[in-house]
């Protein structure tokens, strides 16, 4: 494929990756996983940059899952030293370059440490007005339609709401990514072709690319062949187009 050959007119609005792979990069090298997270830090900047580059509006990364607290111990405390390093580390860089950052997942599930680095860069940044980076934190699909559905109990229980009005413009709107659009490219790299719980209503409609590549290896030409292969699709959604 080409990677070099993205067309500038048709670019996705909203791209949704799965970093994946770092553990098995680590490995290849007889290094710790946790190597392999803190040499994802790169790839991260990279597929920033380039989104921003090329005029995406919205990039969603899945960080961490809710099905991740189950590793051991010592790869969880590794990552959340790590979440709270990168975030320290990018503000500035993210003010920079107008990055506004926004967070989905249960952040009440983080370190508080981890929760209060992230609120406070997403105060700091809540003004710029070039990409949206999304981070999903103690983020899974599941998760996100149970919490909607309680708030939409919430809402019948106290009369705000009829069940018969609940559509799915309404029971979007109690979403996390109820002010994002859906995603129109789903990157996940590592080899895996799964959604892993990653955004199970938001990715009804999406284009799936599977990249070749561990994610601490991803860079932009990476990234632009993933928009590259976008644009040889046809998304019809359900329709016929004649
Ligand atoms: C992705 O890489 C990062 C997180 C899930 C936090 P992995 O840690 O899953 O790496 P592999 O898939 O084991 O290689
Ligand atoms: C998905 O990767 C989650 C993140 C990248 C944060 P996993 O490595 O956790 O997914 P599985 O276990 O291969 O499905
Ligand atoms: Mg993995």
């Amino acid at each position: 494929m080409n990677t070099n050959n993205a067309q500038p007119n048709n670019i996705p609005q909203h791209v949704a990756i799965i970093m994946d792979g770092n553990g098995r990069w680590a490995k290849q090298r007889g290094w710790k996983r946790v190597m392999g997270h803190q040499n994802g830090i790169a790839a991260v900047r990279a597929a920033t940059e380039t989104a921003a580059q090329m005029g995406v509006k919205f990039l969603t990364l899945y960080a961490f899952s809710t099905e991740n607290w189950q590793r051991s111990q010592s790869e969880v405390d590794a990552l959340m030293s790590l979440l709270v390093d990168a975030i320290e580390k990018e503000v500035p860089e993210l003010q920079k370059n107008k990055v506004r950052l926004l967070a989905i997942g249960n952040m009440q599930a983080l370190p508080p440490k981890v929760a209060q680095k992230f609120e406070r860069a997403i105060a700091q940044t809540a003004g710029n007005t070039g990409l949206t980076l999304i981070i999903a934190l103690s983020y899974s699909g599941r998760w996100e339609i149970v919490d909607a559905a309680k708030r939409l109990c919430t809402k019948v229980l106290s009369k705000q709401l009829q069940p018969n009005d609940i559509t799915e413009e309404e029971f979007a709107r109690v979403l996390q990514t109820s002010a994002i659009p859906d995603p129109d490219l789903f990157i996940r790299t590592g080899g895996d072709q799964r959604i892993s719980n990653f955004l199970l209503w938001q990715l009804a409609y999406t284009e799936l690319h599977f990249a070749d590549v561990l994610w601490p290896d991803f860079r932009r030409e990476h990234f632009v062949a993933a928009i590259a292969d976008y644009q040889q699709r046809e998304r019809r959604f359900g329709k016929v187009n004649e």
